[in-house]
């Protein structure tokens, strides 16, 4: 597309270049590295042990079951996506006894990702919530976090929960922030494997969390695409008026992944081989945390590192610092965000030493934080 202003010069030539978003130009920057030990540690996808992207044998089973059954059509979806994938999401995400599913008080919506479903919420509430139009999220939170809601017209303000001391959680700040929010406000909470620290409250301070925030009046908002209502009649209202927050924004959903969802979230077999390989992921990032707690530990890497295998799911906040993370970068071609977040699925056995070298030669070069 070429237009002209009335000068002759591009209607476009007064937007000002913006720099690459971080994560993306550190995957650009490890696509041009020519080194052979080039090593990304940095978007949040899960790898196999050599690092190659990894698509679940189940997935891929019923993907060719879907595309072999003539059946099948590739029509414009409900604005809310495939009623039976909605259905058993909810299951798999609140159980199949969930009081506020049997009373038809839970509305699921399918939405274009992770980052759409929560666009979806934060324009609900910036349209139905006019209690408060503040958001709370953990400091630190996942990178897209504050963007997403701020765009939607809410306000940001953050609660303590990482505590770099201890690479754990600050339970104590985090309470004192939440017990002094106004009553009304909205508060982030991620479900699990927090991202981008890896570090998750325990159930009993999951409970702590949640009497606060009954007493306060604080509204829950987990990083996940559905909210439950307290009757079914007010569902039903929420649903009407999430699809008229969908409707203007694209519509209807993509059908091809959801349909893989729900084929293999309703078939018994199906199921029970998806829950066995989401086992191994989990097993294989749980082995990944002991191989480089140990290979430090072993190596004398100056530093507690005990929170690597403490963290859980796919990140660790490694406790590193920018320069000794630039430092990595530049002398062993390791790349992760300046935060220190390491993925840890994009780690392998072979890989493990050249990230020990790498850290220990940070640590002992540029002294830890
Ligand atoms: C906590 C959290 N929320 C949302 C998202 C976005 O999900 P998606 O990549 O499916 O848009 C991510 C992705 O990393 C995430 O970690």
């Amino acid at each position: 597309m070429e237009m002209e202003s009335r000068d002759g010069g591009s209607v476009f030539a007064h937007i000002p270049k913006v720099p690459e978003v971080p994560l993306y130009a550190l995957q650009v920057a490890y696509g041009k590295d020519p080194s052979p030990l080039k090593l990304n540690l940095g978007f949040g996808v899960y790898r196999t042990e050599d690092g190659k992207p990894f698509i679940l044998n189940v997935v891929r089973r019923v993907e060719r079951l879907l595309v072999n059954d003539m059946s099948n059509f590739k029509e414009y979806l409900p604005i809310t996506g495939i009623a039976e994938f909605n259905r058993w999401s909810a299951r798999l995400i609140l159980g199949a006894d969930s009081p506020a599913i049997k009373e038809n008080r839970v509305n699921t919506v399918q939405c274009l990702s992770g980052t759409g479903s929560l666009r979806i919420g934060a324009e609900f509430l910036a349209k139905h919530y006019p209690q408060h139009h503040t958001v709370y999220m953990s400091q630190p939170t996942y990178g897209n976090h504050p963007n997403l809601f701020s765009v939607a017209g809410l306000a940001i303000k953050t609660y303590r929960y990482y505590d770099p001391g201890t690479c754990g959680l600050d339970f104590q700040g985090m309470l004192e922030d939440l017990q002094s929010a106004p009553s009304g406000a909205i508060v982030l909470l991620q479900a699990c494997a927090h991202n981008p620290t890896g570090v998750d409250p325990t159930i009993p301070q999951w409970e702590q969390i949640r009497q606060l925030m009954r007493s306060k009046g604080l509204l829950p908002f987990f990083d996940s695409a559905y909210q439950v209502c307290k009757t079914a009649e007010v569902a039903s209202h929420v649903e009407s008026q999430l699809k008229l927050v969908i409707r203007p924004m694209y519509s209807n959903p993509p059908i091809h992944g959801a349909a893989i969802a729900a084929a293999i979230l309703k078939d018994r077999d199906l199921y029970n081989e998806w829950s066995i390989e989401v086992k191994a992921m989990n097993d294989r990032l749980i082995s990944m945390r002991q191989r480089l707690f140990d290979a430090l530990c072993d190596k004398g890497t100056p530093g507690d590192w005990s929170h690597i295998t403490k963290h859980v799911g796919m990140f660790t906040f490694s406790g590193l610092n920018p320069a000794q993370v630039a430092f990595m970068t530049k002398e062993y071609h390791i790349y992760m965000p300046s935060d220190g977040r390491i993925n840890m699925a994009g780690l392998g056995p072979k890989t493990v030493p050249h990230l020990v070298d790498a850290i220990h030669a940070a640590v002992t070069t540029l002294c830890l934080n």
